[in-house]
């Protein structure tokens, strides 16, 4: 796709929702000051619109819409137009109720909340293309219009009779019309489920099927396909009319609704919404996984800079105890987004609502209105540090290392039935091994098993339980060429359909490229850790392990308890030219944490920058920037190896780097020496 990239510097601001304020318009001026106030350079609008801009089917009324979207321009804040489809109006439910979503249970929802609707309906989707296209005509040559946001958080599915058909044409073309291929594929000679027709067929729900691991990995991945069929039906009149203008969809993180990896190449730039937990203290799970969803993010598109659409500016309201954030701790968390490839910082929201279901999240202008507010002085600080990092926009974060996250294999080790049910952690696993590296001051791109790896020396897949097509030869000849590949336990069991390898595991060559066999799987209870040695020390054995027979491989770690003390956990082998090892356990993470350093060390892939930093502060590299961020509960002191410019404070830095609680640096190396630490942070 192509389209003209409109941000050559950081953009801050957020969803702004002037349709709740259309009868107050004197509002709309308030916001303008306030905008500029806060360093705002940014507005999205219209996700939910669509009641006001077409009330009554067929009437389009954007009167209301043309007055902000002239105010934005006049103000120098640039649109990103939503599409409305995350919300219809009532009339639309009323008059088509198939574009309501049927659940599980086959009964069909009523009017009410959002993103309720059906993916297939040719109703809504004609309705959708007609609202967008208006949208479309009316401001394609809007000196605001800058990027379209289309929808709002694509999610869920619909298990309505459109859906079930559209769902067997899908399994119709991917089993070549074969319903036997289907039925040995299911392996659906288990339990007499054996289909004759096409119609027994239908999505898996607790009434019904869901005991078979294929049909749930077939509807996930029809589930995807449905999304990406939408999103083109949502994005042909908005490119019709204006192709210049890139399209992205706020996406949710490791939500795992969707394969985001089947859908970026989609968009045209990758959005998301972040909404970590922040407790009291370190936060250091929330500090990893937010940092490894940012490199997940920004992976997607192979390394483009994506937009963080949306965070809250102080608290969020849907949680149990929705506790406000310490003072610094949502700025700490945006220059974690930016280090990580964002070219923005977006609020939900922009002003707070009066009523509705969201009155009380937190928004840039809260209810008692005015800029003297904390939280909204701390957006106006941030953006005007954004104002100064300015060149820190587009560039790219460049990785040796590589963890591989894959939407079908987290599928495939969320449906099996078997080894650890109660703990899966698909997410946790590859995110402690992010850690990991994150604290030897390692960057990572977050990748598919489908990803081209040659320009990673090492990669690491901490849960590779499913091969898609492919992607033994792909591992192996990436190993053979030079490349050193890590893998966690469960590796290579099953092909793409969930269909157990025949000869043992993992499948096929890989056996080869470990010198290993996976003989068996242990599952260990809660509370009941076993042991493994490896190095002189002693680790945990948790929730998962493999027991291995080494081929060629050298056994660096053995299991300490159970049956098969004394056996291999950890082993490296040489194939080709490079390395493959296996961490056969799971662990906490301090195993994790020493083998990959040694890892690391094996491989001369020493840290990223000549900064050194102490515990709980992340030094991550973007282009020329440095970002130094203290995500512990005291102040930290970096060292620094060289003499830096300090982007934010316009001083130069060398010898030491100290930071508060909340406190970030970002900085670059200069050509020329001296330099003291002279500039007080300003948190
Ligand atoms: C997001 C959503 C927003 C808003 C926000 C705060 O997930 O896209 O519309 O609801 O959460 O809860």
């Amino acid at each position: 796709m192509k389209y003209r990239y409109p941000f050559p510097f950081l953009v801050h601001g957020g969803d702004y929702n002037p349709d709740q304020w259309v009868d107050t318009p004197e509002v709309w001026d308030e916001d303008m000051r306030l905008m500029k106030l806060a360093h705002i350079n940014s507005a999205t609008v219209g996700i939910f619109s669509w009641s006001l801009l077409e009330p009554r089917e067929g009437e389009y009324e954007f009167g209301w819409l043309d007055t902000v979207m002239d105010k934005l321009a006049a103000n120098g804040v640039s649109a990103i137009l939503a599409t409305p489809s995350g919300a219809r109006p009532p009339w639309l439910a009323e008059k088509y109720p198939e574009v309501l979503r049927v659940e599980e249970s086959g009964v069909r929802n009523e009017f009410g909340v959002r993103h309720n609707h059906c993916l297939t309906s040719p109703v809504y989707r004609e309705k959708v293309r007609h609202i967008n296209a208006a949208l479309a005509e009316r401001y394609r040559d809007h000196p605001a219009l800058t990027m379209w946001h289309v929808s709002n958080e694509y999610s869920g599915c619909c298990h309505c009779p459109l859906c079930q058909e559209a769902f067997r044409d899908w399994l119709k073309k991917r089993y070549h019309g074969d319903l036997e291929k289907l039925n040995f594929y299911w392996w659906n000679g288990f339990w007499s489920h054996r289909y004759t027709s096409w119609e027994q067929i239908s999505s898996p729900k607790f009434r019904g099927e869901n005991s078979v691991p294929a049909l749930k990995l077939d509807w996930r991945r029809f589930v995807t396909e449905q999304h990406i069929s939408f999103f083109e039906n949502e994005i042909a009149p908005l490119k019709a009319a204006t192709p210049d203008i890139p399209v992205t969809a706020n996406l949710m993180g490791t939500y795992d609704g969707i394969n985001y990896q089947a859908l970026a190449p989609h968009l045209d730039l990758v959005s998301w919404d972040s909404y970590p937990v922040w407790e009291q203290g370190e936060n250091m799970k929330s500090a990893y996984t937010c940092g490894f969803t940012h490199d997940l993010m920004r992976s997607l598109k192979d390394g483009q800079p994506f937009f963080l659409m949306e965070s809250t500016p102080s608290v969020v309201c849907g949680r149990g105890v929705n506790k406000l954030p310490a003072p610094g701790r949502q700025a700490l968390a945006s220059m974690l987004a930016l280090a990580a490839g964002a070219d923005s910082i977006q609020y939900f929201q922009f002003r707070k609502g009066r009523g509705g279901a969201e009155k009380f999240h937190g928004a840039v202008v809260d209810h008692g209105g005015g800029e003297n507010a904390r939280v909204f002085r701390q957006v106006a600080k941030l953006g005007r540090e954004l104002e100064r990092l300015a060149p820190v926009a587009g560039t790219r974060c460049d990785n040796r290392v590589a963890i591989l996250y894959d939407w079908e294999n987290r599928w495939a080790t969320d449906v099996y039935c078997g080894y650890n049910n109660d703990r899966r952690d698909y997410v946790e696993e590859c995110v402690k091994w992010y850690a990991a590296l994150t604290e030897c001051g390692v960057g990572a791109d977050i990748v598919s098993e489908t990803a081209d790896l040659s320009k990673y020396r090492l990669v690491i897949a901490p849960c590779l339980y499913m091969l898609l097509k492919g992607a033994e030869e792909r591992l192996a000849s990436y190993v053979k060429n030079g490349g050193r590949l890590v893998s966690g336990y469960l590796c290579g069991v099953v092909e793409e359909h969930d269909l157990c390898f025949m000869g043992g595991v993992p499948a096929g060559e890989l056996k080869n490229v470990f010198g290993v066999r996976a003989t068996e799987t242990d599952a260990l209870p809660a509370g009941m850790p076993g042991k493994a040695g490896y190095n002189g020390r002693e680790y945990a054995v948790e929730h998962v392990c493999d027991l291995l027979q080494a081929d060629t491989a050298t056994v660096l770690g053995s299991y300490q308890s159970d049956f098969y003390a004394g056996t291999p956990a950890v082993t490296v082998n040489t194939y080709g030219e490079g390395k493959a090892y296996y961490a056969a356990f799971r662990n906490d993470g301090g195993f994790v944490r020493d083998f990959c350093a040694d890892i690391l060390k094996d491989a001369g892939i020493g840290p990223d920058t000549g900064i050194t930093a102490p515990e709980n502060v992340f030094v991550k590299k973007r282009g020329d920037y440095i970002f130094v961020l203290n995500f512990s509960d005291r102040e930290q002191t970096a060292g620094l190896d060289a003499e830096y410019e300090d982007l934010l404070c316009g001083t130069r830095r060398s010898g030491k780097l100290t930071l508060p609680v909340c406190g970030y640096a970002v900085l670059k190396k200069t050509d020329s020496t001296g330099g003291h630490d002279v500039c007080k942070m300003d948190q």
